[in-house]
């Protein structure tokens, strides 16, 4: 049973089109050309693959990719593009469920290892990316950092987004260490606001070290973009990589 929330049809069908920027080639390429290099000769599973935004171009480079995924709507969603012997898709939990065969690569991107609402379940997840490394393969992790220095006392949210089409704002519980993330989006057609809450586990980078060497993985990189910009104390997101001892 995970904590996740299960993200629904409507979610699903309206997920391509708000993430048109993200499917651009200038975030996709050096995303996918990250994942292919260390993909290598072997395969790759994806963790959380949706609607297939990066599994299914880094299968169309030629990388066999597997992918683990909760919500039926959104590998619904990836199924019109791919079929399944192409791309297979197991419907399951990321942090339990297991597919079959060895990987170079496991990757869990768009911080959505904050979909797991525990450490616990955290720390799962990491051991199940063990579970499915080969020795030496690596397994990687995109994550925002938790914005809290935005966040001064007695300030109750952070703003994220403040666009034409979209407001976005995080309010926080620091004890649970869980954060919202609340949208407003404009319907392009009729002009009225849709509103949508998120919940998310937030963690920093030095506790995913810590979930890592938990699960048997040592720390090779971390960097604050796929184009391997240095991470710093002033980055706001993290591409992180650890390694399956051989
Ligand atoms: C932000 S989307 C990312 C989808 C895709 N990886 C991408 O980058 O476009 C988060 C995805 O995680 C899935 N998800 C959430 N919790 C999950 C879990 N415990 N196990 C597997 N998938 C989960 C959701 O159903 C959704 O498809």
């Amino acid at each position: 049973m995970t904590s996740s929330e299960l993200w629904t049809r409507a979610t699903a069908d309206r997920y391509d089109a708000e993430e048109g920027e993200r499917s651009s080639a200038a975030v996709l390429g050096p995303t996918l050309d990250f994942l292919a290099d260390l993909a290598g000769d072997g395969r790759a599973l994806e963790f959380a693959i949706g609607t297939g935004r990066v599994g299914v171009p880094l299968r169309e480079r030629g990388v066999p990719v597997v992918g683990i995924e909760l919500s039926e709507h959104m590998a619904a969603v990836l199924r019109r593009k791919i079929d399944e012997d192409r791309l297979p898709v197991t419907i399951g939990d990321m942090a339990t469920t297991v597919v079959p065969g060895r990987f170079t690569l496991v990757y869990l991107v768009y911080n959505t290892i904050t979909n797991l609402l525990t450490q616990d379940e955290q720390v799962e997840c990491f051991r199940n990316a063990a579970r499915h490394l080969a020795p030496g393969g690596r397994f990687v992790i995109e994550l925002g950092v938790p914005p809290l220095r935005f966040l001064p006392p007695g300030q109750i949210a952070v703003p994220f987004d403040v666009s034409e089409r979209h407001l976005g704002f995080d309010t926080f519980d620091l004890v649970e260490q869980i954060l919202v993330s609340h949208h407003f989006t404009r319907d392009a057609e009729d002009g009225r606001y849709r509103r949508g809450a998120s919940r998310h586990r937030y963690a920093w980078p030095a506790e995913l070290d810590l979930m890592a060497r938990i699960a048997g993985l040592e720390r090779e990189r971390r960097v604050a973009d796929w184009d391997g910009t240095p991470f710093t104390e002033d980055s706001a997101q993290h591409i992180s990589v650890w390694r399956k001892p051989a």
